[in-house]
């Protein structure tokens, strides 16, 4: 028995933070703020790359395709269901919220709004649901000055942008932005 609680324990130590399916709440909340933190990073990165590289335009498909991608990725791997959504989306079949992330952003934007960094927004709990407890993170998504080619000020996105834009999503309201908003989050539930 030790023998294999040992070899269990070396695995996970290899394994990402989330894989070894974390069973309290602080665990559980490291885990998705691993998740999270992994996601911002590897978007953030691809977004600064294609905007040097193609400008704006080339950069949609970050946050078109890579995001989900990115997400769907985590999803497989974890078990657990991440996904970015949003108050006032670009894309409503997936970002749209359910009210559990309505409540959590609008708690994340009143603590933004009272000062806190960015960094630290996020919000955990445990919640009954009808089939069952789940655990819900939600991690804030904050503006930063490259989002706005996209996301800001009529002005502030390039004509070609905005004409793609219009194209592709009739029912945008993810636009109008300056820099240190609450753009969304990064949702993460997880069934108990
Ligand atoms: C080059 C254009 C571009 C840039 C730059 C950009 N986005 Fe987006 N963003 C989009 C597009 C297009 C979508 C719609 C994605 C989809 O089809 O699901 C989107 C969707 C989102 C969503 C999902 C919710 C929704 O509204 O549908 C979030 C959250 C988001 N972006 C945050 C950000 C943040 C934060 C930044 C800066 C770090 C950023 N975006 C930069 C184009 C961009």
């Amino acid at each position: 028995m030790q023998r294999v609680l040992t070899t269990a324990a070396l695995l996970a130590a290899a394994l990402p933070a989330w894989a070894n399916q974390p069973a309290n709440p602080t665990e559980m909340t490291e885990a998705a703020r691993a998740m999270a933190g992994q996601m911002i990073r590897q978007l953030g990165g691809e977004l600064q790359k294609q905007l040097a590289a193609g400008g704006p335009e080339a950069a949609i498909s970050v946050c078109k395709d890579k995001a989900p991608a990115i997400a769907g990725e985590l999803s497989r791997t974890s078990g657990w269901r991440v996904t970015r959504v949003s108050l006032k989306v670009r894309n409503p079949l997936l970002g749209s919220p359910d009210e559990w992330e309505q409540g959590a952003l609008k708690i994340l934007e009143r603590r933004l709004a009272a000062g806190e960094k960015p960094e630290t927004l996020e919000f955990a709990q445990i919640v009954d649901e009808p089939n069952g407890k789940v655990f819900r993170y939600m991690r804030g998504l904050v503006t930063a000055p490259l989002c706005l080619s996209c996301h800001g000020a009529p002005e502030s996105i390039p004509d070609a942008v905005k004409a793609r834009l219009t194209t592709e999503y009739p029912h945008d309201k993810a636009t109008g932005y300056g820099a240190g908003m609450l753009r969304g989050g990064v949702s993460i539930k997880r069934p108990l």
